[in-house]
């Protein structure tokens, strides 16, 4: 049977907890489907820097990279915030993704049926809404030189970043993009600040080159400020949206809303080669962590794309969708996307229902 290697990054605040959870779920499907996983669990971010003084110790990128897929849980929490940025959670996330190559970030925000009335949108203008978000996330502002702190002419502190794209950044993102649109409903939308921005500008005129590999692919530009109102007036207008670092940050933490919740948005990064990083699109949340009541289902639905876009397997990864799917049928629902007549329970208790479902759900023919 197909055997992989698997490095776990559990992390800070709700991280073990939604971990602990998805980690069960590519057990029990593994067993189902004829297939074999070895996990290492290695630390990373504040978890990390407690154990080893930095965010991303060599063993841990040394697993990712010899992996065949990595699943993170999430990184950060006040204990760190006013470390140096060299000691910083988040550094080494930059530090994994950048190490990793993993430049094509893709967050799917799909309004599930079953969750229509835990979007803070109107019913009618939710419903249908089944968008993707390719977020460049190896350049931009995240990345580029120079930044950092210094004086001006006044002694007045400054701290500064600069926001810049290459050429081939920009192209291999918008194939990506294409690729993605082509598989999706045709439809890519290129998300920029190119009325103001030399970097924008760039990427509106290389997205607009690469657009002639893909006629079949209808391509439009946007600002970014109106694409943030327009995702909360007519959301069902996306199809495919493509963007920069920290507009996909952004935009994809909006649309997350729109499916109800931040704790059901799964994403998947993938490079050119090398093994794919998958992490829910949200963070450690440590007003709710060690509490059992983050949603894991964000971290489960990653593992579904580790299972798809990491591994190739196409059916392991539609079983555990079905079973989010036949979780939520069952009316199980943890705080974060609970409504009235439904069944409040834990992270842990909606791990145990999500296995139930796994178990009991039908693999599609
Ligand atoms: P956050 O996403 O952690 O939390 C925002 C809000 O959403 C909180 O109210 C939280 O309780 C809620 N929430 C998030 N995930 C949830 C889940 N699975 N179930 C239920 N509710 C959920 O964002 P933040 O508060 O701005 O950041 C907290 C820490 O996480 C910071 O240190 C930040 O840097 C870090 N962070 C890490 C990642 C990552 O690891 N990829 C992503 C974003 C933020
Ligand atoms: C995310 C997070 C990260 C980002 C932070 C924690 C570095 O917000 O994964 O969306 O900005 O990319
Ligand atoms: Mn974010």
């Amino acid at each position: 049977s197909k055997s992989y290697f698997i490095t776990l990054l559990p992390g800070d605040g709700i991280g073990p907890e939604v971990i602990s959870v998805a980690k069960n779920a590519l057990q029990l499907i593994a067993s189902l489907e004829g297939i074999k996983f070895k996990f290492n669990e290695m630390p990373m971010g504040g978890a990390a820097l407690d154990l080893t003084g930095v965010p991303l110790p060599e063993e841990t990128l040394l697993s990712a990279e010899q992996s065949d897929a990595v699943l993170l849980g999430a990184i950060g929490g006040y204990k760190w915030d006013k470390n140096e940025k060299h000691l910083k959670p988040e550094t080494g996330l930059l530090q994994l993704r950048e190490g990793l190559k993993v430049f094509a970030n893709l967050r799917p925000a799909t309004v599930l049926p079953q969750l229509v009335d835990a979007s803070t949108l109107k019913k009618e203008v939710a419903e249908g809404v089944d968008l993707m978000v390719v977020r460049e996330l190896t350049g931009g502002i995240y990345f580029g030189k120079p930044r950092g702190f210094s004086t001006n002419e006044n002694g007045e502190e400054l701290g500064f970043n600069t926001e810049v794209y290459a050429a081939h950044e920009i192209d291999r993102i918008a194939r990506v993009a294409f690729e993605t649109a082509r598989k999706r409903h045709g439809k890519l939308c290129s998300v920029d600040k190119a009325n103001v921005l030399e970097a924008s500008m760039l990427w509106r005129k290389r997205v607009s080159m690469i657009a002639s590999e893909y006629p079949d692919v209808e391509l439009s530009h946007m600002y970014v400020d109106n694409a943030a109102m327009q995702l909360v007036r007519n959301p069902k207008q996306f199809d495919t949206i493509v963007t920069n670092n920290i507009f996909g940050d952004i935009l994809s933490d909006e649309a997350s809303m729109i499916t109800g919740s931040i704790g059901m948005l799964p994403s998947a990064s993938l490079g050119e080669s090398g093994p794919g990083l998958f992490e829910p699109i949200h963070g450690s949340a440590p007003d709710i962590a060690g509490q059992d009541k983050a949603n894991p289902l964000a971290t489960v639905l990653s593992a579904a794309m580790l299972l798809k876009y990491g591994l190739g397997e196409e059916k392991a990864a539609q079983r555990i969708e079905a079973a989010v799917l036949d979780t939520l049928n069952r009316g199980f629902r943890t705080g974060d996307i609970h409504s009235a007549g439904l069944n409040l329970v834990g992270c842990k208790e909606m791990g145990e229902q999500v296995l139930k479902s796994i178990d009991s759900t039908v693999p599609a023919a």
